[in-house]
Protein backbone atom coordinates (compact mmCIF):
# COMPACT_ATOMS: atom_id res chain seq x y z
CA UNK A 1 0.00 0.00 0.00
CA UNK A 2 1.49 3.83 -0.61
CA UNK A 3 3.28 5.25 2.49
CA UNK A 4 3.45 8.49 2.85
CA UNK A 5 7.07 10.28 2.24
CA UNK A 6 9.07 11.20 5.67
CA UNK A 7 8.58 14.63 5.41
CA UNK A 8 4.44 14.33 4.94
CA UNK A 9 4.77 12.32 8.27
CA UNK A 10 6.78 15.54 9.65
CA UNK A 11 4.18 17.90 8.14
CA UNK A 12 1.32 15.76 9.29
CA UNK A 13 -0.72 17.35 7.23
CA UNK A 14 -1.31 14.10 5.32
CA UNK A 15 -3.63 11.70 5.98
CA UNK A 16 -2.06 8.00 4.88
CA UNK A 17 -4.38 5.22 3.72
CA UNK A 18 -6.58 3.28 6.50
CA UNK A 19 -5.31 -0.53 5.82
CA UNK A 20 -8.51 -2.72 5.93
CA UNK A 21 -9.93 -4.78 9.05
CA UNK A 22 -9.04 -8.87 8.23
CA UNK A 23 -11.07 -11.75 9.82
CA UNK A 24 -14.90 -12.03 10.23
CA UNK A 25 -16.96 -9.76 7.21
CA UNK A 26 -19.65 -9.17 10.57
CA UNK A 27 -21.05 -5.35 9.41
CA UNK A 28 -20.70 -3.39 12.36
CA UNK A 29 -23.99 -1.84 14.09
CA UNK A 30 -23.28 1.64 14.68
CA UNK A 31 -25.40 4.22 16.68
CA UNK A 32 -26.64 7.51 14.00
CA UNK A 33 -24.41 10.17 13.82
CA UNK A 34 -23.13 13.00 11.16
CA UNK A 35 -22.54 10.85 8.34
CA UNK A 36 -26.13 9.69 6.45
CA UNK A 37 -23.94 8.01 3.80
CA UNK A 38 -20.98 5.94 3.22
CA UNK A 39 -20.18 5.24 -0.28
CA UNK A 40 -17.48 2.37 -0.67
CA UNK A 41 -16.24 2.63 -4.44
CA UNK A 42 -13.96 -0.70 -4.96
CA UNK A 43 -11.07 0.13 -7.13
CA UNK A 44 -8.71 -2.43 -8.61
CA UNK A 45 -5.99 -0.26 -11.33
CA UNK A 46 -8.54 2.24 -11.83
CA UNK A 47 -5.91 5.12 -11.70
CA UNK A 48 -6.72 6.57 -15.05
CA UNK A 49 -10.41 7.31 -13.63
CA UNK A 50 -10.91 7.21 -10.20
CA UNK A 51 -10.40 10.90 -10.05
CA UNK A 52 -13.19 12.02 -12.29
CA UNK A 53 -15.49 9.47 -10.65
CA UNK A 54 -14.64 10.99 -7.57
CA UNK A 55 -14.86 14.81 -8.41
CA UNK A 56 -18.22 13.34 -10.09
CA UNK A 57 -19.59 11.87 -6.76
CA UNK A 58 -18.82 14.59 -4.43
CA UNK A 59 -20.13 17.13 -6.94
CA UNK A 60 -23.21 15.31 -6.55
CA UNK A 61 -22.94 14.14 -3.41
CA UNK A 62 -22.35 17.89 -1.58
CA UNK A 63 -25.58 19.27 -3.20
CA UNK A 64 -27.69 15.90 -2.22
CA UNK A 65 -25.83 16.08 1.45
CA UNK A 66 -23.59 18.34 2.53
CA UNK A 67 -21.21 17.59 5.02
CA UNK A 68 -22.92 14.28 6.06
CA UNK A 69 -21.38 11.59 3.45
CA UNK A 70 -18.20 9.65 3.09
CA UNK A 71 -16.68 8.44 0.24
CA UNK A 72 -14.17 5.25 1.25
CA UNK A 73 -11.98 3.97 -1.83
CA UNK A 74 -11.32 0.31 -1.28
CA UNK A 75 -8.01 -0.15 -3.30
CA UNK A 76 -6.27 -4.50 -3.77
CA UNK A 77 -2.88 -1.98 -3.67
CA UNK A 78 -3.23 -1.77 -7.51
CA UNK A 79 0.11 -1.91 -8.92
CA UNK A 80 -1.06 0.64 -11.37
CA UNK A 81 -1.07 3.63 -8.81
CA UNK A 82 -4.51 4.15 -8.01
CA UNK A 83 -3.67 3.97 -4.46
CA UNK A 84 -1.52 7.07 -4.83
CA UNK A 85 -4.64 8.46 -6.28
CA UNK A 86 -7.08 7.94 -3.46
CA UNK A 87 -4.24 9.77 -1.38
CA UNK A 88 -4.12 12.73 -3.41
CA UNK A 89 -7.78 12.94 -3.30
CA UNK A 90 -7.94 12.01 0.56
CA UNK A 91 -5.88 15.97 0.92
CA UNK A 92 -8.34 17.94 -1.28
CA UNK A 93 -11.57 16.09 0.55
CA UNK A 94 -11.76 15.31 3.57
CA UNK A 95 -14.92 13.16 3.18
CA UNK A 96 -12.95 10.88 1.06
CA UNK A 97 -10.53 7.82 2.87
CA UNK A 98 -9.01 5.44 1.09
CA UNK A 99 -8.26 2.22 2.23
CA UNK A 100 -5.79 -0.07 1.42
CA UNK A 101 -6.06 -3.81 1.12
CA UNK A 102 -2.34 -5.81 1.42
CA UNK A 103 -3.04 -9.21 0.73
CA UNK A 104 -6.83 -9.71 0.46
CA UNK A 105 -8.54 -9.44 -3.00
CA UNK A 106 -12.01 -9.70 -4.40
CA UNK A 107 -14.95 -7.04 -5.44
CA UNK A 108 -17.57 -8.39 -3.41
CA UNK A 109 -15.13 -8.31 0.02
CA UNK A 110 -13.83 -4.77 -0.64
CA UNK A 111 -16.79 -3.45 -0.24
CA UNK A 112 -17.96 -5.09 3.00
CA UNK A 113 -14.13 -4.23 4.76
CA UNK A 114 -15.32 -0.75 3.49
CA UNK A 115 -18.68 -1.06 5.29
CA UNK A 116 -17.34 -1.89 7.87
CA UNK A 117 -14.90 0.97 8.58
CA UNK A 118 -17.85 3.45 7.39
CA UNK A 119 -19.68 5.61 9.95
CA UNK A 120 -22.62 5.71 7.89
CA UNK A 121 -26.40 4.65 8.79
CA UNK A 122 -26.55 3.95 5.08
CA UNK A 123 -24.47 1.73 2.77
CA UNK A 124 -23.98 2.05 -0.64
CA UNK A 125 -21.44 0.91 -3.21
CA UNK A 126 -20.61 1.76 -6.87
CA UNK A 127 -18.01 0.60 -9.35
CA UNK A 128 -14.88 3.75 -9.57
CA UNK A 129 -14.41 2.88 -13.35
CA UNK A 130 -16.80 5.35 -14.61
CA UNK A 131 -19.81 3.40 -15.68
CA UNK A 132 -22.31 4.03 -12.87
CA UNK A 133 -23.43 7.42 -13.40
CA UNK A 134 -22.67 9.60 -10.15
CA UNK A 135 -26.16 11.37 -10.98
CA UNK A 136 -28.13 8.03 -10.30
CA UNK A 137 -27.48 8.14 -6.65
CA UNK A 138 -29.77 11.11 -6.37
CA UNK A 139 -32.64 9.18 -7.32
CA UNK A 140 -31.32 6.27 -4.95
CA UNK A 141 -31.09 8.43 -2.05
CA UNK A 142 -34.71 10.03 -3.12
CA UNK A 143 -35.93 6.39 -3.43
CA UNK A 144 -34.87 5.49 0.18
CA UNK A 145 -37.64 6.43 2.08
CA UNK A 146 -37.75 5.57 5.40
CA UNK A 147 -39.23 2.25 5.48
CA UNK A 148 -37.11 0.92 2.46
CA UNK A 149 -34.19 -1.10 3.15
CA UNK A 150 -32.14 -1.49 0.02
CA UNK A 151 -32.36 0.79 -3.18
CA UNK A 152 -31.14 -1.34 -6.40
CA UNK A 153 -29.40 0.45 -9.86
CA UNK A 154 -31.36 -1.67 -11.60
CA UNK A 155 -30.37 -2.12 -15.87
CA UNK A 156 -33.40 -3.82 -16.12
CA UNK A 157 -35.54 -1.41 -14.78
CA UNK A 158 -38.11 1.54 -16.89
CA UNK A 159 -35.14 4.23 -17.82
CA UNK A 160 -32.00 1.62 -17.75
CA UNK A 161 -30.25 0.20 -20.31
CA UNK A 162 -26.42 -0.79 -20.87
CA UNK A 163 -24.20 0.56 -23.09
CA UNK A 164 -20.68 -1.10 -24.17
CA UNK A 165 -21.13 -3.98 -23.50
CA UNK A 166 -20.34 -6.75 -26.28
CA UNK A 167 -22.92 -9.10 -27.18
CA UNK A 168 -21.32 -12.31 -25.22
CA UNK A 169 -20.91 -10.08 -21.77
CA UNK A 170 -24.55 -9.36 -22.30
CA UNK A 171 -25.68 -12.92 -22.59
CA UNK A 172 -23.26 -13.85 -20.23
CA UNK A 173 -24.72 -11.52 -17.65
CA UNK A 174 -28.69 -12.59 -18.38
CA UNK A 175 -27.32 -16.45 -18.50
CA UNK A 176 -25.99 -15.48 -14.93
CA UNK A 177 -29.14 -13.91 -13.60
CA UNK A 178 -31.16 -17.09 -14.98
CA UNK A 179 -29.11 -19.32 -13.08
CA UNK A 180 -29.78 -17.30 -10.29
CA UNK A 181 -33.41 -17.57 -10.49
CA UNK A 182 -33.53 -21.16 -11.10
CA UNK A 183 -31.66 -22.20 -8.30
CA UNK A 184 -32.41 -19.03 -5.42
CA UNK A 185 -36.02 -17.81 -7.10
CA UNK A 186 -36.61 -16.67 -3.46
CA UNK A 187 -33.71 -14.39 -3.48
CA UNK A 188 -32.41 -13.52 -6.87
CA UNK A 189 -36.15 -12.99 -7.82
CA UNK A 190 -36.45 -10.35 -5.39
CA UNK A 191 -34.58 -7.35 -7.38
CA UNK A 192 -34.69 -6.78 -11.71
CA UNK A 193 -30.79 -6.40 -11.94
CA UNK A 194 -29.11 -8.86 -8.89
CA UNK A 195 -25.96 -8.49 -10.33
CA UNK A 196 -25.71 -4.82 -9.80
CA UNK A 197 -22.70 -3.11 -8.05
CA UNK A 198 -25.01 0.08 -7.81
CA UNK A 199 -27.11 0.06 -4.48
CA UNK A 200 -27.82 1.68 -1.42
CA UNK A 201 -28.69 -0.48 1.68
CA UNK A 202 -29.34 0.90 5.26
CA UNK A 203 -27.45 -0.62 7.86
CA UNK A 204 -29.26 -2.28 10.37
CA UNK A 205 -30.56 -4.43 7.34
CA UNK A 206 -27.12 -6.11 7.11
CA UNK A 207 -25.21 -5.44 10.35
CA UNK A 208 -24.42 -8.49 12.68
CA UNK A 209 -24.60 -11.32 10.04
CA UNK A 210 -21.84 -13.45 9.42
CA UNK A 211 -21.28 -13.18 5.46
CA UNK A 212 -19.03 -15.68 3.49
CA UNK A 213 -18.46 -13.51 0.30
CA UNK A 214 -16.75 -14.97 -3.07
CA UNK A 215 -16.26 -13.36 -6.29
CA UNK A 216 -18.38 -10.49 -7.58
CA UNK A 217 -21.67 -10.67 -6.42
CA UNK A 218 -22.27 -8.70 -3.28
CA UNK A 219 -25.70 -7.84 -3.47
CA UNK A 220 -27.07 -11.40 -3.90
CA UNK A 221 -25.08 -12.56 -0.78
CA UNK A 222 -26.96 -9.65 1.01
CA UNK A 223 -30.63 -10.68 -0.76
CA UNK A 224 -29.91 -14.24 0.65
CA UNK A 225 -28.19 -13.63 3.90
CA UNK A 226 -29.35 -10.19 5.07
CA UNK A 227 -32.40 -9.00 7.13
CA UNK A 228 -34.07 -6.70 3.99
CA UNK A 229 -37.54 -6.09 3.65
CA UNK A 230 -38.45 -3.30 1.31
CA UNK A 231 -36.95 -2.82 -1.48
CA UNK A 232 -36.77 -0.09 -4.54
CA UNK A 233 -35.17 -0.12 -7.86
CA UNK A 234 -34.00 2.83 -10.30
CA UNK A 235 -33.49 2.38 -13.69
CA UNK A 236 -30.07 3.62 -15.25
CA UNK A 237 -27.56 3.59 -17.78
CA UNK A 238 -24.65 0.99 -17.62
CA UNK A 239 -22.28 3.10 -18.96
CA UNK A 240 -19.01 2.13 -21.57
CA UNK A 241 -15.90 2.19 -19.71
CA UNK A 242 -13.74 5.12 -20.36
CA UNK A 243 -10.70 3.58 -19.34
CA UNK A 244 -8.98 0.36 -18.38
CA UNK A 245 -10.96 -2.88 -18.72
CA UNK A 246 -12.89 -5.18 -16.52
CA UNK A 247 -11.64 -8.02 -14.34
CA UNK A 248 -13.59 -9.98 -14.69
CA UNK A 249 -12.70 -13.64 -15.27
CA UNK A 250 -14.01 -16.96 -16.22
CA UNK A 251 -12.91 -18.23 -12.94
CA UNK A 252 -15.67 -15.86 -11.76
CA UNK A 253 -18.45 -17.63 -13.68
CA UNK A 254 -17.94 -20.75 -11.05
CA UNK A 255 -17.03 -18.87 -8.19
CA UNK A 256 -20.74 -17.79 -8.48
CA UNK A 257 -22.33 -20.54 -9.05
CA UNK A 258 -20.94 -21.99 -5.88
CA UNK A 259 -22.02 -19.46 -4.33
CA UNK A 260 -25.21 -20.16 -5.36
CA UNK A 261 -25.10 -23.77 -4.21
CA UNK A 262 -24.07 -22.59 -0.49
CA UNK A 263 -26.42 -19.67 -1.02
CA UNK A 264 -29.03 -22.81 -1.57
CA UNK A 265 -27.88 -24.46 0.88
CA UNK A 266 -28.19 -21.51 3.90
CA UNK A 267 -31.47 -20.64 2.80
CA UNK A 268 -32.56 -24.32 2.54
CA UNK A 269 -33.75 -26.46 -0.10
CA UNK A 270 -30.29 -27.73 -1.53
CA UNK A 271 -31.57 -30.99 0.27
CA UNK A 272 -34.43 -30.63 -2.75
CA UNK A 273 -31.79 -29.88 -5.39
CA UNK A 274 -30.24 -32.89 -4.45
CA UNK A 275 -33.14 -35.11 -4.21
CA UNK A 276 -34.41 -33.36 -7.83
CA UNK A 277 -30.74 -34.14 -9.44
CA UNK A 278 -30.47 -37.73 -7.94
CA UNK A 279 -33.91 -38.52 -9.44
CA UNK A 280 -32.87 -36.99 -12.85
CA UNK A 281 -29.79 -39.59 -12.57
CA UNK A 282 -32.01 -42.60 -11.85
CA UNK A 283 -34.12 -40.82 -14.86
CA UNK A 284 -30.89 -41.40 -16.89
CA UNK A 285 -30.16 -44.91 -16.06
CA UNK A 286 -34.10 -46.07 -16.95
CA UNK A 287 -33.99 -43.79 -20.23
CA UNK A 288 -30.83 -45.44 -21.17
CA UNK A 289 -31.63 -49.11 -20.02
CA UNK A 290 -34.71 -48.66 -22.04
CA UNK A 291 -33.30 -47.35 -24.96
CA UNK A 292 -30.82 -50.48 -25.13
CA UNK A 293 -33.66 -53.04 -24.62
CA UNK A 294 -36.08 -51.64 -27.58
CA UNK A 295 -33.45 -50.73 -30.04
CA UNK A 296 -30.76 -53.02 -29.98
CA UNK A 297 -30.95 -55.31 -32.69
CA UNK A 298 -30.30 -58.62 -30.43
CA UNK A 299 -33.70 -57.46 -29.07
CA UNK A 300 -37.18 -56.12 -30.91
CA UNK A 301 -34.62 -53.68 -32.91
CA UNK A 302 -36.82 -50.95 -32.75
CA UNK A 303 -35.74 -47.51 -34.89
CA UNK A 304 -34.25 -45.50 -33.20
CA UNK A 305 -36.30 -42.24 -32.73
CA UNK A 306 -38.74 -44.77 -31.78
CA UNK A 307 -36.89 -46.19 -29.32
CA UNK A 308 -35.76 -42.84 -27.75
CA UNK A 309 -38.99 -41.24 -27.68
CA UNK A 310 -40.55 -44.01 -25.75
CA UNK A 311 -37.73 -44.77 -23.06
CA UNK A 312 -37.60 -40.55 -22.62
CA UNK A 313 -41.07 -40.52 -22.17
CA UNK A 314 -41.19 -43.55 -19.15
CA UNK A 315 -37.97 -41.79 -17.82
CA UNK A 316 -39.95 -38.70 -17.47
CA UNK A 317 -42.91 -40.78 -15.48
CA UNK A 318 -40.36 -42.45 -13.66
CA UNK A 319 -38.82 -38.58 -12.56
CA UNK A 320 -42.40 -37.55 -12.10
CA UNK A 321 -43.36 -40.24 -9.77
CA UNK A 322 -40.42 -39.85 -8.13
CA UNK A 323 -40.68 -36.58 -7.84
CA UNK A 324 -44.30 -36.45 -6.59
CA UNK A 325 -43.87 -38.38 -4.09
CA UNK A 326 -40.32 -37.07 -2.58
CA UNK A 327 -38.60 -33.94 -4.26
CA UNK A 328 -41.38 -32.04 -3.85
CA UNK A 329 -44.32 -33.93 -1.64
CA UNK A 330 -44.31 -30.84 0.57
CA UNK A 331 -45.31 -29.00 -2.71
CA UNK A 332 -48.48 -30.97 -3.81
CA UNK A 333 -51.15 -28.23 -4.24
CA UNK A 334 -54.45 -30.36 -2.75
CA UNK A 335 -56.76 -28.68 -5.53
CA UNK A 336 -53.96 -29.23 -8.36
CA UNK A 337 -54.92 -32.49 -10.23
CA UNK A 338 -51.96 -34.76 -10.93
CA UNK A 339 -52.45 -35.09 -14.25
CA UNK A 340 -51.94 -30.84 -14.48
CA UNK A 341 -48.36 -31.36 -13.03
CA UNK A 342 -47.46 -34.63 -14.42
CA UNK A 343 -48.80 -32.37 -17.93
CA UNK A 344 -46.50 -29.15 -17.16
CA UNK A 345 -43.92 -31.40 -16.16
CA UNK A 346 -43.69 -32.81 -19.65
CA UNK A 347 -43.56 -29.43 -20.75
CA UNK A 348 -40.68 -28.46 -18.56
CA UNK A 349 -38.87 -31.65 -19.75
CA UNK A 350 -39.26 -30.62 -23.26
CA UNK A 351 -38.34 -27.40 -22.73
CA UNK A 352 -35.00 -28.74 -20.99
CA UNK A 353 -34.28 -31.18 -23.83
CA UNK A 354 -34.61 -28.30 -26.63
CA UNK A 355 -32.38 -26.01 -24.27
CA UNK A 356 -30.01 -28.42 -24.09
CA UNK A 357 -29.90 -29.22 -27.63
CA UNK A 358 -29.33 -25.44 -28.27
CA UNK A 359 -26.53 -25.25 -25.17
CA UNK A 360 -24.85 -28.47 -26.80
CA UNK A 361 -24.82 -26.56 -30.26
CA UNK A 362 -23.96 -22.95 -28.85
CA UNK A 363 -20.50 -24.46 -26.78
CA UNK A 364 -19.61 -26.75 -29.50
CA UNK A 365 -20.11 -24.68 -32.63
CA UNK A 366 -19.72 -20.91 -30.86
CA UNK A 367 -17.37 -21.87 -28.08
CA UNK A 368 -15.11 -24.80 -29.71
CA UNK A 369 -15.55 -26.64 -26.70
CA UNK A 370 -15.49 -30.61 -26.91
CA UNK A 371 -18.79 -32.15 -26.88
CA UNK A 372 -18.81 -34.35 -24.04
CA UNK A 373 -17.42 -31.44 -21.79
CA UNK A 374 -20.13 -29.30 -23.49
CA UNK A 375 -23.02 -32.40 -23.08
CA UNK A 376 -21.92 -32.36 -19.21
CA UNK A 377 -21.90 -28.76 -18.63
CA UNK A 378 -25.34 -29.17 -20.68
CA UNK A 379 -26.70 -32.04 -18.70
CA UNK A 380 -25.95 -29.84 -15.35
CA UNK A 381 -27.22 -26.67 -16.73
CA UNK A 382 -30.64 -28.39 -18.09
CA UNK A 383 -30.52 -29.92 -14.74
CA UNK A 384 -30.96 -26.37 -12.49
CA UNK A 385 -33.57 -25.30 -15.68
CA UNK A 386 -35.40 -28.21 -14.70
CA UNK A 387 -35.32 -27.92 -11.33
CA UNK A 388 -35.97 -24.03 -10.87
CA UNK A 389 -38.80 -24.33 -13.62
CA UNK A 390 -40.57 -26.91 -11.63
CA UNK A 391 -39.69 -25.36 -8.44
CA UNK A 392 -41.23 -22.21 -9.65
CA UNK A 393 -43.83 -23.67 -11.26
CA UNK A 394 -44.92 -27.43 -11.46
CA UNK A 395 -44.94 -27.35 -8.00
CA UNK A 396 -45.02 -23.94 -7.06
CA UNK A 397 -45.10 -23.11 -3.10
CA UNK A 398 -48.74 -22.52 -2.85
CA UNK A 399 -48.81 -19.45 -0.14
CA UNK A 400 -49.91 -20.27 3.17
N1 LIG B 1 -10.85 -3.66 -4.49
C1 LIG B 1 -11.19 -4.37 -5.58
N2 LIG B 1 -10.79 -5.67 -5.68
N3 LIG B 1 -11.93 -3.76 -6.55
C2 LIG B 1 -12.26 -4.52 -7.65
C3 LIG B 1 -11.89 -5.86 -7.82
C4 LIG B 1 -11.11 -6.46 -6.77
O1 LIG B 1 -10.75 -7.64 -6.81
N4 LIG B 1 -12.36 -6.30 -9.02
C5 LIG B 1 -13.01 -5.26 -9.59
N5 LIG B 1 -12.94 -4.19 -8.77
C6 LIG B 1 -13.52 -2.88 -8.99
C7 LIG B 1 -13.13 -2.25 -10.30
O2 LIG B 1 -11.93 -1.50 -10.14
C8 LIG B 1 -14.32 -1.36 -10.59
O3 LIG B 1 -14.24 -0.15 -9.88
C9 LIG B 1 -15.50 -2.17 -10.03
O4 LIG B 1 -14.93 -3.03 -9.04
C10 LIG B 1 -16.20 -3.01 -11.10
O5 LIG B 1 -15.22 -3.87 -11.65
P1 LIG B 1 -15.31 -4.27 -13.21
O6 LIG B 1 -14.30 -5.30 -13.47
O7 LIG B 1 -15.31 -3.04 -14.05
O8 LIG B 1 -16.78 -4.92 -13.26
P2 LIG B 1 -17.75 -4.94 -14.55
O9 LIG B 1 -17.92 -3.56 -15.08
O10 LIG B 1 -17.31 -5.99 -15.50
O11 LIG B 1 -19.12 -5.39 -13.85
C11 LIG B 1 -19.74 -4.40 -13.05
O12 LIG B 1 -21.09 -4.29 -13.42
C12 LIG B 1 -21.81 -5.49 -13.30
C13 LIG B 1 -23.25 -5.24 -13.71
O13 LIG B 1 -23.80 -4.26 -12.88
C14 LIG B 1 -19.59 -4.83 -11.61
O14 LIG B 1 -20.21 -3.85 -10.76
C15 LIG B 1 -20.33 -6.12 -11.37
O15 LIG B 1 -20.39 -6.41 -9.97
C16 LIG B 1 -21.77 -5.99 -11.86
O16 LIG B 1 -22.39 -7.26 -11.82
MN1 LIG C 1 -16.79 -1.86 -14.96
Amino acid sequence: CPSMTQSEVEVGQVRGMEVAPQGSWMVPPRPAGRVQLSLVIPTLNESHSLSTVLVAVIATLDTLLPGAYEVIVVDDNSPDGTGQVAMALQRRYPQVRGVCRQTERGLATAVLRGWQVAEGAVLGVMDGDGQHPPETLVGLWQALEPRVDLVVASRHQPGGGVRGWAGRRRVASRVAQGLGWLLLPEVVGRVSDPLSGFFLVRRPAVAGIPYFPHGYKILVELLGRGQIGSIREVGYHFQARPAGRSKVQPGHIVSYLLHLVRLRTAVGGLGRFLRFALVGAGGTLVDMGLLYLLHDPAGPGWPLALSKTIAAEVAILHNFLWHDHWTFRDRRPAGRAWWRRLLSFNLVCLGGVLLSILLLEGLVRLGGWPYLRANLATVVLVCVWNFGVNNGWTWRSVKS
